[in-house]
């Protein structure tokens, strides 16, 4: 029987870290319960002392997704581990997930601390978090830099204080393969205690060795794995969920080792969080690129026809990734379409499958073809709408190379219709003054990006757009068979994000860990 690896998912929390990636609860909250599918095996769900709006979203995962572990990151201080538990304790499985640096580069410059200070508190904050919850993570920030005897002391007394998970961080993404094997290895034989607990790593991408470093680690006795959706985190992102979990699935003859993940539903998971987040999943990504299952070059093609297995290593269905055919016309009825939306893997309420159904009508009315790129395309498009201050109602625009751009825009404000007009550089342009206006905001467009969404002249346009606000990066996306229009709902969709976390407060940066003890 191969053993089976946790994996625990940090998207939520390391994967909004990612510049620009700033989700809404109800974002969260949707891509939480994507996770829960998924079925992997912890979801850490945020900061909770970071921003109120981090704290929410934590709070609501807690209440509404069942199946993972929900945790939640604390520092190794009383203020964040007594509010990561009050954010959790509605979880049906808490998980307080305590750390504190014990590498001499952090200790001396980031805490400004003796190793004997920073042991101190870790025990403290790991007794602190079992008077709360039975389930208590500890993870040595910059374990890959820390001196080994010292990590050793440090998982000694976190495992006497309570501890159940022990992680080993590449916080800054430095080691090699060789080297993080033999800190496995190194801890498994010498750490006092640490067969009764959970042996995790948690590994950053900034040599591209998150993922091997990983799968070193299983390879050498890791239990449990932190990883991202699409690898997206700080800097350079975090090792890959999806390559790992299908890594492991294509080479079991290799590591004897399997997660619970169902692969069926990575190709989904990983549109969403791009979707979400405004990060685009490079085309040559491995599993969930769009080349990923691309065959170009004849002579693989030809392979490929003759014997699958010539040229392909899995199957692109065991993603989750159905082949692209042409499904459904205008005269398609809505059971066909929300049958084909099941097919396709979405889990819509009624309402949701309505309005979708809507739009779908609208789209075959312009095109003679809907294909289910289309259909994930007007699916991910609409999300959050329930949270949203602003909605595009009337859209007109004037433009041609003998003419001042000018748009009309009408929209819903707060409930109410507010209609301005504006001319600008451009259509695009023009639109967006148009919507300053009624919005009366003056935000800096930081980045504009589209792309076809979907293949063919009628193809569906996709805009992603980047917002700054106080310092804050917001990101919006839209979906239309026209540009202009497609770019007035990524703008508006990224206002609504930015009003919303206005609302619930600004996300601000943790400050360095506090001087005192947690007995203060
Ligand atoms: O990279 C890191 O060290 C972390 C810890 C908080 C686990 O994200
Ligand atoms: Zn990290």
């Amino acid at each position: 029987m191969p053993r089976i690896v946790q994996v625990f998912d940090t998207t939520l929390r390391d994967g909004e870290q990612s510049p620009g990636a700033s989700l809404n609860v109800k974002e969260k909250v949707e891509i939480a319960r994507q996770l829960a599918r998924l079925n992997v095996d912890v979801i850490e769900a945020g900061f909770p002392i970071a921003s109120p709006g981090d704290f929410e979203a934590v709070k609501a995962i807690a209440e509404e997704v069942t199946g993972p572990t929900i945790a939640a990151l604390a520092r190794a201080t009383k203020t964040d581990i007594d509010r990561a538990w009050e954010a959790l304790r509605h979880a049906r499985r808490p998980r307080i997930h305590t750390f504190i640096a014990t590498s001499d580069i952090h200790m001396k410059y980031k805490l400004r601390k003796e190793p004997a200070q920073v042991l101190e508190m870790a025990v403290a904050a790991v007794k602190l978090a079992k008077s709360y919850v039975e389930d208590v993570e500890f993870s040595a920030e910059d374990a890959t830099r820390s001196n080994p005897e010292f990590l050793k002391t440090v998982f000694e007394e976190v495992i006497k204080a309570g501890a159940t998970v022990l992680n080993v961080p590449d916080t800054v993404g430095y080691a090699t393969p060789q080297e993080f094997a033999r800190l496995i290895c190194y801890l498994k034989e010498n750490v006092k205690g640490i067969d009764k607990v959970i042996l995790s790593v948690h590994c950053h991408n900034d040599l591209g060795l998150a993922v091997a470093n990983s799968l070193v680690a299983i390879e050498n006795g890791a239990q449990q794995v932190e990883c991202t959706v699409n690898g997206i985190g700080e800097r350079a992102g975090n090792a890959a969920l999806e390559e790992i979990v299908m890594a492991l699935a294509t080479r079991r003859d290799y590591y004897d080792a399997v997660t619970r993940v169902v692969t069926e539903q990575i190709y989904r998971t990983s549109r969403m969080v791009s979707t979400f987040t405004g990060i685009a999943v490079q085309v040559n990504k491995a599993i969930v690129g769009d080349n990923a299952f691309a065959h170009e070059a004849g002579i693989h093609q030809d392979g490929i026809l003759k014997e699958r297995t010539t040229y392909e290593i899995m199957t692109p269905e065991s993603i989750g990734l159905t082949r692209s055919r042409l499904v459904l016309g205008k005269h398609s009825g809505r059971h066909a379409f929300a049958e084909r939306l099941k097919e396709l893997g979405y889990v819509l309420t009624n309402e949701e499958i309505n309005r979708a159904y809507e739009e779908f009508i609208a789209l075959a009315d312009k095109k003679k073809e809907v294909s289910d790129r289309d259909i994930e395309a007007i699916v991910e498009g609409r999300h959050a709408v329930s949270q949203d201050r602003l909605s595009l109602d009337y859209l007109t625009v004037v433009s041609g190379n003998k003419t001042v751009p000018t748009a009309t825009v009408r929209l819903y404000r707060d409930g109410q219709l507010v209609e301005e007009a504006a001319c600008g550089d451009g259509p695009v342009d023009a639109t967006y003054k148009a919507i300053d206006r009624i919005t009366g905001e003056r935000t800096q467009l930081v980045d504009y990006s589209i792309r076809a969404a979907t293949s063919g002249k009628d193809a569906l346009g996709e805009v992603v757009v980047k917002i700054r606000d106080n310092g804050n990066l917001f990101t919006g996306r839209g979906v239309s068979t026209d540009i202009i229009e497609a770019s007035a709902i990524a703008y508006i969709n990224a206002i609504n994000k930015m009003l919303l976390n206005r609302e619930y407060g600004q996300k601000a940066e943790p400050a360095p860990a506090e001087p005192a003890s947690l007995g203060q």
